[in-house]
């Protein structure tokens, strides 16, 4: 994969694993169409990102709003000509709660902005991607929390939206099967970003701002998270080698396999169904 000359178009760009992701790609000679519903945050971010000898442009999105996606790539294709890599990245976290006690305004933000966001990504930009001809690739940001729901954080909303990335990576990836274009999807652990504050970027469509982040909270990420530049650095690598589960931490091997060997039990379980009924 060639990366210089190139145009990413990256979602959730102004703070965290978007900006280590542009960090790598300006490094790699890629120009940046940089999107975030913070707009000061951003613009910093690309003031940053313009030192490194590539062409940048700030585009100001809330990627839950289907038409305004579609301004964007405009916006962005219009700046730049062709777009080559597509960074679904924009995320939000909750509180961690029983899914019971989730509000429909709640559910409603975090299926918003971490599916539809990508969903709106994909549908905005995969069909320019295609038309233009040129070798690209589609990073979507999952998490690790996309593969097995972490019975200590107990994030069970979260996990299903990332299960829901998960599977639109790999229903993605073979609808584009033996294209120019590859799929990857990111599932990382914990990485030391401002996800804690997630409750301050709530679109003002889906009830605006709430709450204040929390110290802890925001300590906790940071005690025990890896540089978002690291996960930057590691995407780049994976994306040229065409990797499509691109994995940040080694700890969480032993809960991907717990999760495998359920499954597998469901299985056996199946099969000691059917010899008893085959004894009845
Ligand atoms: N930090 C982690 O430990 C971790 C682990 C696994 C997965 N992730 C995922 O990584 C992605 C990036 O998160 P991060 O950890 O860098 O957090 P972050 O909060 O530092 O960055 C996320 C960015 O997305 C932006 N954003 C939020 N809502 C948006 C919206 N509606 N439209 C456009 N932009 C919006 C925020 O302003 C922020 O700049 C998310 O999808 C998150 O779920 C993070």
């Amino acid at each position: 994969m060639e990366f210089s000359g190139k145009t990413a178009f990256v979602t959730g760009a102004a703070n965290g694993i978007g900006l280590g992701l542009c960090r790598a790609l300006a490094r790699s000679g890629v120009n940046l169409a940089m999107s975030d519903i913070e707009a000061a945050q951003l613009e910093a971010a690309r003031r940053e990102l313009s030192s490194f000898n590539v062409r940048t442009r700030a585009i100001p999105l809330d990627v839950s709003d289907a038409d305004a996606f579609a301004r964007a790539a405009d916006e962005a294709e219009a700046e730049f000509g062709n777009i080559h890599f597509l960074c679904n990245n924009a995320g939000i976290t909750m509180k961690p709660a029983p899914l019971w006690e989730i509000t429909p305004q709640q559910w409603e933000w975090i299926i918003g902005v971490n599916v539809h966001g990508v969903i709106n990504g994909i549908r905005a930009l995969v069909p320019r991607m295609k038309a233009h001809g040129e070798a690209g690739h589609i990073v979507n940001t999952a998490s690790i929390g996309g593969l097995q729901v972490n019975p200590k954080l107990r994030n069970g909303a979260y996990a299903m939206t990332k299960y829901a990335v998960v599977a639109a990576s790999e229903a993605l990836a073979l609808d584009l099967e033996g294209s120019h274009l590859g799929v990857s999807v990111l599932c990382p652990a914990i990485v030391a970003t401002t996800l804690y504050a997630s409750a301050q970027r709530r679109p003002e469509r889906l009830g605006g701002p709430f709450g204040r982040p929390s110290p802890e909270y925001a300590k906790a990420f940071h005690a025990v998270g890896i540089p978002p530049d690291d996960v930057g650095r590691r995407v780049l690598d994976a994306v040229a080698r065409n990797e499509f589960f691109i994995f940040t931490h080694a700890e969480p091997r032993e809960w991907i396999e717990a999760r495998h060997q359920r499954l597998m039990a469901g299985f056996d379980a199946l099969d000691r169904y059917q010899a008893r009924k085959d004894g009845e």
